[in-house]
């Protein structure tokens, strides 16, 4: 295989405000200078696993505008295969962002280009989606074309996926997924009116769904791990860090997570390397810039 992981998703140029509080609906505050910075789900992923040493790709798509070289040339810097990010069609997808003095983070998506990734694009990329271990997805792309990648995966390829933001998955998705990763909100939304009151209990209902596994991420407290195979659940607990700004943190996490699947790591050793992947990305600003190496990781 020629890539350990292949990322199929988003790209958006990150607009950062800091803000003592959000504003109320009417109301307008003053916050931060504002700062640029490439993101996007799909892009933080490509990008936290090229940075940790992975042989990656990204199909995309961006506009062709500054925000969209922006998005290649850092893609390329890393080491990212941008061979799939396709240009043209629409401004580059956009995420507003405001960060509190918590850390936290608001996002409102713009999605532009990446709303028009679709499912020919998929087929297009057929010999990508081939020389790929792992494909990672998330849902910043439209769905049919979520689908279509399901599809297309070779018959060996591992499929990770983060429903995020949270949207409708038909069953074929969900039974594709080894595993689903979602955090509280994301398991929440899924599991509706029926879900129990813990991540415990999440679990293994998300499971009842169809995905051969799944991992729920919690924040400072780690992630849990239910794997059907083994009929396992496990809570892997995070380093304790100070929580600068958790944007992309996810994304580390789940990119960390699918690199060490694709290399053949077992499920709950691959998702105790990702927490400590995730713990690093909260230390420091931004999405992509906050991604840490190898040697960072290992120096948690
Ligand atoms: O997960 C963080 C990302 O969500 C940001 O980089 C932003 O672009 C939104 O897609
Ligand atoms: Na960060």
């Amino acid at each position: 295989d020629r890539y350990d992981l292949l990322v199929v998703g988003s790209a958006n140029a990150d607009l950062v405000i800091g803000v003592e509080r959000r504003p109320a609906p009417g109301e307008t505050v003053l916050g931060s200078d504002l700062a640029v910075h490439p993101g996007g789900k799909g892009a933080n992923q490509s990008l936290a696993a090229a940075r940790l040493g992975a042989r990656t790709a990204l199909l995309a798509r961006v506009g062709d505008d500054g925000h969209g070289r922006l998005l290649l040339e850092s893609q390329r810097a890393a080491g990212v295969d941008t061979d799939g990010v396709l240009v043209g069609g629409a401004p580059t997808g956009v995420a507003l962002i405001t960060v509190d003095p918590s850390g936290d983070n608001s996002i409102v998506v713009s999605p532009g280009a990446n709303g028009r990734l679709t499912p020919e694009d998929v087929r297009a990329a057929a010999p990508l989606l081939a020389a790929a271990r792992v494909i990672s997805v998330q849902l910043e792309i439209p769905p049919a074309t979520v689908a279509e990648t399901v599809r297309r995966r070779g018959p060996e390829t591992r499929l990770v996926l983060n429903p995020s933001p949270p949207a409708p998955l038909p069953a074929e998705v969900l039974a594709a997924c080894d595993p689903l990763v979602v955090n509280e909100h994301e398991a929440r939304y899924i599991l509706g009116d029926g879900a129990g009151r813990t991540p415990q209990d999440w679990a293994p209902a998300l499971l009842a769904l169809g995905p051969r596994s799944v991992v729920i991420t919690l924040g400072a407290a780690g992630a849990l791990v239910a794997d059907s195979r083994t009929d396992s659940l496990d809570h892997l607990v995070s380093p304790e860090v100070e929580a600068v700004d958790t944007t992309g943190a996810g994304d580390a996490f789940t990119a960390a997570l699918a690199w060490r699947l694709g290399r053949g790591d077992a499920l709950r050793e691959a998702a105790a390397f990702a927490v400590r992947v995730g713990a690093a990305a909260v230390t420091a600003r931004g999405a992509q810039e906050s991604f840490p190496t190898l040697e960072e990781v290992d120096a948690l």
